[in-house]
């Protein structure tokens, strides 16, 4: 059985006592829930969640990081560096570093390695555009990103991961994937994994991500490969993020 997996990735929101000020108020109100419940804030507000997280089901994660442990790379931050404030994830490859940063296939896979290397558990963004879409190239395109960022993983390594389907077309859209659609993208990430891994795929979790709010994680849940969410613009409210992670009082 896989343990489902709701992360809030803060994007670049929330000062240190903005982000204080969402987990006190996320604290109770995802109390009781076994789905393991993530926030990603921007590095410099990590501590401070990290801190009003202490002790409570929420844990921390990153939203990107650099994969040389330390060195001259102004600007870069490294995982040891996370692991220092408290983190236990990561985001590697979201669409928009791969978009607005220059992200590959490459650097995601690099990013991936470190991210072992520390402890971090790698929440692995892949997903393809409107145009990709379109064109028909969905599962061509998935399937490239998961060979090429996820592989080199020793099976006990690959149980760990978390991937995350975030079709960019989806994200801050509105407009979010059907729950069959998810569904058939997933189930192919699944099948990609399990060429690369075996029988290991089979305990990897799979988020699905774009615009998911209150309204649609019941049936994207329900799905047999949709092993959680990667929640952006509704994990900014503790309200909206509270009744994701308590769907269908799971
Ligand atoms: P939205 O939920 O705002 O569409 O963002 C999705 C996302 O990119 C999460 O990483």
């Amino acid at each position: 059985m896989r343990r489902p997996i709701i992360a809030g990735n803060w994007k670049m929101h929330n000062t240190t006592g903005e982000a204080r000020e969402l987990v006190e108020l996320l604290k109770p109100l995802v109390g009781a829930t076994d789905v393991e419940v993530v926030v990603c804030p921007p590095f410099t507000a990590i501590a401070a969640a990290a801190n009003a997280a202490a002790g409570s089901n929420i844990a921390v994660g990153a939203q990107d990081f650099f994969w040389e442990d330390q060195g001259a790379y102004t600007g870069e931050v490294s995982g040891p560096m996370l692991r220092d404030l408290g983190c236990r994830y990561v985001i590697i490859g979201h669409s928009e570093r791969r978009q607005y940063f220059a992200e590959t296939d490459a650097t995601v896979n690099k990013k991936l390695m470190a991210a072992y290397r520390h402890e971090l558990i790698p929440i692995v963004c892949v997903g393809e555009t409107l145009g990709q879409r379109e064109a028909g190239e969905t599962l061509a395109v998935i399937g490239h990103q998961v060979w090429e960022g996820l592989k080199g993983l020793a099976p006990d390594q690959a149980r760990e991961l978390v991937v995350a389907y975030e079709p960019v077309w989806a994200i801050g859209t509105g407009k979010t994937a059907t729950a069959a659609d998810a569904q058939e993208v997933i189930a192919f990430i699944r099948e990609t994994l399990g060429s690369m891994y075996g029988a290991a795929a089979e305990a990897v979790r799979i988020q699905y991500g774009g615009s998911v709010k209150p309204e649609n994680i019941t049936e994207l849940m329900a799905q047999p490969d949709i092993d959680g969410a990667l929640v952006g613009g509704a994990s900014l409210d503790a309200v909206s993020f509270a009744a994701i992670v308590n769907y269908g009082d799971h």
